[in-house]
Parts: C-alpha cells; sequence; structure tokens
C-alpha cells in the first residue's frame, strides 16, 4: 500500500509538563525516520507547549465539542484545539463511547454525536483519526464486523472533502490496554470490511484513508501487526508513553514506506 505509514500516540489522561521531555525525545525519534508521520495527541492541557517544542510530529487532541464556542462547561471546540497547535483530533474512542460505568467513567458518545464532532473538526481545519471497534461480547457473538461497520455508517465524516483529512483507527475494545491482541487473520478481515466501507461511502477517495490497528500495539508486536494487509499504521495507548518503546513502533513502521 503506498500511503505513508502514520503512527499516532495516545497519552489519554497521562502526562503533565515533566513530560515534556519525553515527548521531545519522541521528536528526535521520529526526526530520523521521515518516511513515517508520526502523531502525538497529549492531555489538552499540553497541546500548546507540545506543539511548540516538538514541530517535528504533528500534535493533536483527544476530543473535541461539535460547537466552535459557547456554554459548554469543561468542553473544548476543534477551533480552540486548532489555535492550541494541533493538527489532529482523535474522535470516537471507545473510552469515550463507553456508557457511564459504575465507577462513572465513560461519556456514552454515540454515531451521531461523533460525526458531528468529525466533521466541525474538519471543517475548524484539523484532520480526523475516527475510532471504531467491538467489544469482546460482540465478537464473541459473531458481530465484529457488523458493529464496526454499523459505527462507520453513522459516524465517518460527510462533506466532499470529508476522506481527504481522515484516518480511521480499528481497535477492539478487549485489546485495549490488556495486551490481548487479535490474530493476523481477523485484522486483515476487519481491515479489509473497513476499506470496502470507505470506498462505498467516499468512493476511489476512500482508497486514500488510512486505517490505523490500535489496541496494546507494542514494541514486540508492532512489526508483524504492521505489516498486515491494509494495516496503514497504529493508534498507540501505554507505548506512546515513553521515548523508547514508541521509538521503536516507529521504527518497525519504517520499512512500510520502502517503495512508496
Ligand atoms: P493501548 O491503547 O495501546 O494502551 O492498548 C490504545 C488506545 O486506546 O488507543
Amino acid at each position: 500500500m503506498a500511503l505513508r505509514p502514520y503512527i499516532v500516540g495516545n497519552w489519554k489522561m497521562n502526562g503533565t509538563r515533566a513530560q515534556l521531555s519525553e515527548a521531545r525525545a519522541i521528536g528526535r525519534a521520529a526526526a530520523r525516520w521521515p518516511g513515517v508521520e508520526v502523531g502525538l495527541a497529549p492531555p489538552a492541557t499540553l497541546l500548546h507547549e507540545m506543539a511548540s517544542e516538538v514541530p517535528d510530529i504533528a500534535i493533536g487532541g483527544q476530543d473535541c465539542h461539535f460547537h466552535p464556542s459557547g456554554a459548554h462547561t469543561g468542553d473544548i471546540s476543534a477551533a480552540q484545539l486548532a489555535d492550541a497547535g494541533a493538527k489532529f483530533v482523535i474522535l470516537g474512542h471507545s473510552e469515550r463511547r463507553a456508557a457511564r460505568d459504575a465507577t462513572g467513567a465513560g461519556h456514552g458518545e454515540d454515531d451521531s454525536l461523533i460525526r458531528a464532532k468529525a466533521q466541525a473538526a474538519q471543517g475548524a481545519g484539523l484532520s480526523v483519526i475516527l475510532c471504531v471497534g467491538e467489544t469482546e461480547a460482540e465478537r464473541d457473538a459473531g458481530r465484529a464486523e457488523a458493529v464496526v461497520t454499523g459505527q462507520l455508517a453513522g459516524s465517518l465524516p460527510q462533506g466532499e472533502h470529508a476522506a481527504e483529512t481522515l484516518s480511521v483507527a480499528y481497535e477492539p475494545v478487549w485489546a485495549i490496554g490488556t495486551g490481548r491482541v487479535p490474530s493476523v487473520a481477523d485484522v486483515a478481515a476487519m481491515h479489509k470490511a473497513i476499506r470496502s466501507a470507505l470506498l462505498a461511502a467516499y468512493g476511489d477517495a476512500g482508497a486514500m484513508v488510512r486505517i490505523l490497528y490500535g489496541g496494546s500495539v507494542n514494541a514486540g508486536n508492532a512489526a508483524e501487526l504492521l505489516g498486515v494487509d491494509e494495516v496503514g499504521g497504529a493508534l498507540v495507548g501505554g507505548a506512546s508513553l515513553t521515548a523508547e518503546s514508541f521509538a521503536a513502533i516507529i521504527n518497525a513502521a519504517a520499512p512500510l514506506d520502502e517503495g512508496a
């Protein structure tokens, strides 16, 4: 596949200004592999400083509101992310799609809200990483592909140029932060199904959308996962928190760019 590999770190609710040195080290590592596009999504508190201190990689947000401004306490708009130096935003992550659980975690975001956010983000000049993925119960019930294609049908941004600034991240919920990953065959089948959905939604432009794999990607399994057909990169949580582990994943993506 001739698309430039895209490796994105999602720091989630981790990191304070003390970790800016780690981000600078990630930036230096990324500069060694110019054939790999690298992004890092820190907590919003670090966005602006990281964007100015780490110019070699794209800095992004982890969520945004669908309105440009207004009375939405605690929320951040796409325009505000862009103003802080963000180039992209992750939307529809399973930790935001999840219903509020007994501990109070989860945000209950549904497909139509995620689509509205994606369209607002693209309208504000950000590119979007749209996350989809099934739960373990859904996979066990044989519904994984139906769930994921249903999420795409409901949440892919619409608009003439929507595909141009879009990536999709396939993240099985049961693989996130667990150390478990799907088989190569299951990843290949799901990415093929996602590609078909993108072609159906966008026509030829759907061929240029990178499809990332996410869920327990680490230095040890990255090369195998990135070698799967239609895997155009990775969305990395835990292993993106240190330059040492994240650089190894960026390194694993470098051969994918050969001949592209
Ligand atoms: P993980 O998280 O790499 O820690 O499993 C991935 C993600 O949630 O994007």
